[in-house]
């Protein structure tokens, strides 16, 4: 499943993290890459655990814990920081898969990544390419969202990102390991927890079809999930 959630952060802290992003060093993007990503990426990154980074990251994460739909969506265990790129003068990521486990560097912490995230910080009509272009059994689905907005897809999935022929192209990506491994009952969870949002506008919290479904939610999500 693949997931736009828009308004992550609003257009001035969106604003506020491109000034201290603007500001700051980057450095060449293969730093964090495994062997096979470092021939595919060209682009540039924060160094990891930079100041600027870690205040930034902080902000989006604060964002995250406060969205009903990235928390449905991704049922998430654990987030890994969020890292930051930049694409410019022609520069692209081939096709490829995020690597299974990432490892917080001097920490004993590490993700799973379930889910990978793009939040863009770029507004689209900034920048010429720079699409993200993700693979699945579907066929091809090509991202570029207004910044502030997000985008969830399977961490599974092949994808790759165009080249930025004009502008450049500055966005936060990061993976999210879940409560729930399977992609499928995670889809299920999202899907039901949706639809009795959808009926409780309808009919009220204290239906008791309501109450029984929040129910089962609840009681699949207790056989399914890791917390
Ligand atoms: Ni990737």
């Amino acid at each position: 499943m693949m997931l736009q959630i828009p308004d992550i952060l609003s257009k001035a802290q969106v604003a506020q993290c491109r000034q201290l992003m603007d500001a700051a060093d980057w450095a060449d993007g293969n730093a964090t890459s495994g062997h096979q990503s470092a021939l595919a990426k060209r682009n540039l990154q924060l160094p990891e655990g930079s100041p600027v980074a870690r205040q930034i990251g902080d902000l989006i994460q604060d964002a995250l814990g406060a969205n009903a739909t990235f928390f449905s969506a991704a049922l998430p265990l654990k987030v890994f920081p969020p890292l930051f790129n930049r694409y410019e003068g022609g520069q692209a990521f081939d096709n490829h898969v995020d690597n299974a486990i990432r490892y917080l560097r001097g920490t004993g912490f590490r993700v799973r990544s379930d889910l990978s995230a793009t939040l863009f910080l770029t507004e689209p009509e900034d920048y010429d390419g720079g699409e993200l272009v993700v693979e699945d059994t579907y066929g091809q689905h090509r991202v570029k969202l207004p910044a502030g907005h997000l985008v969830l897809y399977p961490a599974t999935s092949l994808h790759h990102v165009t080249p930025v022929t004009r502008g450049a192209r500055v966005s936060s990506f990061f993976w999210i390991q879940s409560m729930v491994r399977d992609e499928g009952q995670r889809a299920l969870l999202f899907e039901l927890d949706t639809r009795i949002q959808q009926v409780a506008e309808a009919m009220g919290q204290k239906d008791s079809g309501v109450v029984g479904l929040t129910g089962v939610y609840h009681n699949l999500l207790r056989r399914w999930a890791d917390a």
